[in-house]
């Protein structure tokens, strides 16, 4: 049985496309021991609450220091026992001591087709308003490992979106969700469950 903890920040829809994959059967073998989010009001954490997955809201705004936050996500993951951790909508920068203990163990989404508009500060709308002021036809998703690089990670998995006439940053990131995101990240779950793709 694959353990994954999942990482959030805002909406959950990959988190709901994650929990209905399991829930189905798509994602085999494989069990969500728990829902953490930076930010304390992320309506992740109720669709956590509507599946019936443990959720932990764990702020670095209830913490003295950044040391204290990281100590204290550190704490929770410890606890937790993931074989996986997922970042699924999560804008927390992820500290170094994490990404040494779940080396080739965690893995992100991100809504563009790497290296293409990633690293530091492109995260939610502001990828897709760039994409449509660059003017580009296809853009995408990509899920990869998470490394010490922002988006730098060993690239798993692809899917591209067109950009169409009249596109809103907004309309723009809907179809990347629906005919990307919520398509590879399950995907990729489901290949790393059935030992098609290998961690660690
Ligand atoms: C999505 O654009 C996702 O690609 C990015 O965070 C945004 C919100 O995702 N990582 P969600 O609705 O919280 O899953």
């Amino acid at each position: 049985m694959l353990r994954i903890a999942v990482l959030v920040s805002g909406g959950g829809t990959n988190l709901e496309a994650i929990l209905k994959a399991v829930e189905s059967g798509e994602i085999p073998d494989t069990e969500v021991v728990g829902v953490i989010s930076n930010n304390k009001g992320a309506y992740a954490l109720e669709r956590a609450k509507n599946h019936g997955i443990d959720g932990f809201a764990i702020s670095p705004k209830d913490f003295e220091s950044r040391d204290d936050f990281h100590a204290a996500l550190l704490d929770k993951l410890e606890e937790l026992a993931p074989d996986l951790i997922v970042l699924a909508g999560c804008l927390i920068k992820i500290p170094d001591e994490m990404i040494r203990r779940y080396r080739r163990r965690i893995i992100n989404i991100h809504p563009a087709l790497i290296p293409a508009f990633s690293g530091p500060g492109f995260y939610g709308l502001h990828v897709h308003e760039a994409v449509l002021e660059r003017g580009v036809k296809i853009t995408g998703a990509t899920v990869h490992f998470v490394d010490e690089v922002v988006d730098g990670g060993e690239i798993i998995a692809q899917k591209a979106v067109e950009v169409k006439e009249g596109d809103t940053p907004e309309k723009l990131q809907k179809r990347v969700m629906e005919e990307a995101e919520w398509v590879i990240l399950p995907a990729v779950i489901g290949d790393i469950a059935r030992g098609v793709i290998h961690i660690g």
